[in-house]
């Protein structure tokens, strides 16, 4: 068979191939038909080079060339020569050059597509879903490929310097807590029995201390299946690490300093460090959540004293119950009356009963629905909560149970940030939380539940607390008011293990048929440990600036966990059950 042997990219072509013969293969990625001359935009990863079919350089290349289509994938042998005066493009990297066809194979053809691929062409997800090697040819879409790979490859060259040890760790395990639903797999062999799949490398990198690797990572897959978000997907990607004899200061310089040299490696961004910290209380009290996006300011205030003898009824109600009203101080923006009512049913939305307003004009005079039950000198009373108060400005105000009222503040928090501009785009703004509770109360199940997950060492002093007032050896890093990652120092000891499985409620029969293995290893000479992982997917989507980690993985699931193009996760037939050992319940009944 004729074959044609690709010289150089389709992008990369210059002014040293200038009157040189080359070849490129690539996609027909344009046509354009001039009568006599047949104008290709030829494309492969590298770019477009713009081929030019004339019968005076070749008469059968350029009878062959009207047979060419979209996505075509095609081979060429030809001269490089510069384009005329007029017909340069300068917005192309080759887009001074053009190559005189004199040879074309035809590789492939294609139907028509599904959809065109030209970038800027706004296409429905699940089409791409379903075309994903299709829309994988994007070059907007592939670029977000080429950061995933070079962030991933300097994460490892980072990690590596620091005398780090990749090691990967069994996809067929057995349950690994971190909260949500695990994935399980039957076996033939083993008929009755399930493997699950990691939520993460959890147990294994801790067991990889017991092993003496001193300093594990992964570029690790972890598997949850949980109601999926913009930033959630079933299966997604880690860089998880485990140091033994460390605190959590080297495990958060670890992370600081890869940071560091990624992000000046592959985008030439500085970061400054150290990065700042927080911790998990003033990050509540102030920003409503635990990830605070610090990259403005508009934090909680706590105005509930303001309120101690109000006749609002509602408000009575809240502190009669122990509740608390906070506010947002907004002064950046002059709200109109019909935009102030929009406040309150964009706050419904987040959550809240209401939404109450109080906008200060000139001399403090108060415009709000309530304003008649609010005292005369309301502005000077509130200046001295809000010192920053001024005319003009506009309080917000959430009254309820302290958690409650301060979760919702903190989403219209972020609300107001998106919505007036406040956020400053093209800023990567870290920020560590430290000092979480160690156990979370469970309401409805009536149980203590770790906050990170139970192998996280409590803080010292903890023999003595209540449960629910223990803090953790845990951490998070948090991006642009996402959370990036988050780890702890582990327990290494029996005995302190044995407590928090007591604590959590699983009786001493759970404990030794879930983690027996861990409380012997506990036994055998385990060293202080401590880890982190980062979310690889979040991370990337964040550096790309996409709004959904489906743009930076190659492969994803929709929202509802499907992958439209392979058509998973599919029914299962009566003979592959009989081979499992299984049996289905109806449907109803599932
Ligand atoms: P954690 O559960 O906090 O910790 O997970 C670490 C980071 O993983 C990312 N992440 C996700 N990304 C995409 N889709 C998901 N469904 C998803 N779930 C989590 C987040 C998160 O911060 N084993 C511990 C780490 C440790 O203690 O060392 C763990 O997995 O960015």
């Amino acid at each position: 068979m004729q074959s044609i042997e690709r010289t150089v990219g389709c992008g990369l072509v210059d002014s040293s191939f200038l009157n040189k013969s080359i070849c490129l293969s690539g996609w027909v990625h344009r046509r354009r038909d001039h009568g006599g001359l047949l104008f290709i935009d030829l494309r492969d990863r590298s770019g477009i080079m713009q081929l030019v079919f004339n019968p005076d350089f070749n008469a059968s290349a350029h009878l062959l060339a009207h047979s060419l289509r979209s996505e075509f994938v095609v081979s060429v042998r030809g001269t490089v020569v510069e384009r005329l005066a007029g017909t340069v493009n300068k917005d192309m990297a080759t887009g001074q050059f053009e190559l005189q066809v004199q040879e074309l194979l035809i590789l492939n053809k294609a139907k028509a597509l599904p959809f065109a691929l030209e970038d800027g062409h706004i296409v429905e997800e699940e089409l791409r879903l379903k075309y994903r090697y299709l829309d994988l040819r994007r070059p907007e879409v592939r670029k977000n490929f080429v950061l995933r790979h070079n962030i991933i490859f300097a994460m490892r060259e980072a990690l590596d310097k620091q005398g780090f040890y990749e090691i990967e760790t069994p996809i067929l395990t057995k349950n690994t807590p971190e909260g949500a639903r695990e994935f399980l797999v039957p076996s033939r062999l083993h008929k009755g029995s399930v493997y699950a799949m990691p939520q993460s490398p959890q147990l294994y990198k801790q067991l990889l201390m017991a092993g003496g690797m001193e300093k594990y990572f992964q570029v690790a897959r972890c598997f949850r299946d949980e109601d999926l978000r913009a930033d959630r997907q079933p299966e997604f990607t880690q860089l998880d690490l485990e140091m033994s004899f460390i605190n959590e200061i080297d495990i958060q310089n670890v992370i600081e300093k890869l940071l560091a040299f990624v992000l000046k490696k592959v985008m030439d961004i500085e970061v400054s460090l150290p990065i700042a910290r927080m911790t998990y209380a003033d990050a509540f009290v102030h920003y409503g959540n635990d990830k605070p996006d610090t990259r403005f300011e508009l934090t909680i205030k706590d105005c509930t004293m303001l309120f101690a003898s109000t006749e609002l009824s509602f408000l009575k109600t809240v502190l009669a119950s122990g509740g608390k009203v906070g506010c947002l101080h907004v002064d950046t923006h002059d709200f109109s009356r019909s935009e102030l009512e929009s406040w309150v049913g964009k706050a419904q939305k987040h959550g809240a009963k209401g939404l109450l307003w109080i906008r200060f004009g000139k001399d403090g005079k108060i415009e709000s629905p309530v304003s008649k039950f609010l005292p005369e000198d309301f502005f000077v009373q509130a200046q001295r909560v809000m010192p920053a108060l001024k005319e003009g400005g506009t309080l917000f105000l959430v009254a309820g149970a302290y958690k409650e009222a301060w979760e919702i503040l903190g989403r219209l928090r972020l609300a107001f940030g998106q919505e007036l501009g406040l956020i400053p785009a093209q800023q990567y703004n870290f920020l560590w939380v430290t000092d979480f509770p160690l156990f979370e109360y469970d309401e409805k199940e009536k149980r203590l539940d770790a906050v990170h997950h139970p192998f996280t060492a409590p803080q010292q002093g903890w023999e003595n607390q209540n449960p629910v007032d223990m803090k953790a050896r845990a951490y998070d890093i948090i991006l642009n008011g996402i959370e990036l990652g988050g780890g702890s120092i582990r327990i290494h000891q029996r005995d302190m293990q044995q407590k928090v499985f007591d604590l959590l409620g699983l009786t001493e029969q759970e404990t030794q048929k879930k983690f027996g293995f861990l409380l012997e290893a506990q036994e055998l000479g385990f060293p202080p440990h401590g880890g982190i992982a980062l979310g690889l997917d979040r991370f990337i989507m964040l550096l790309a600036q996409v709004p959904s980690i489906r743009d930076v993985i190659a492969f994803p699931k929709t929202q509802r966990g499907y992958d439209l193009m392979m058509d998973a996760p599919t029914s299962i037939d009566n003979a592959q059950l009989r081979d499992y050992g299984l049996n289905l319940l109806p449907q109803k009944d599932a």
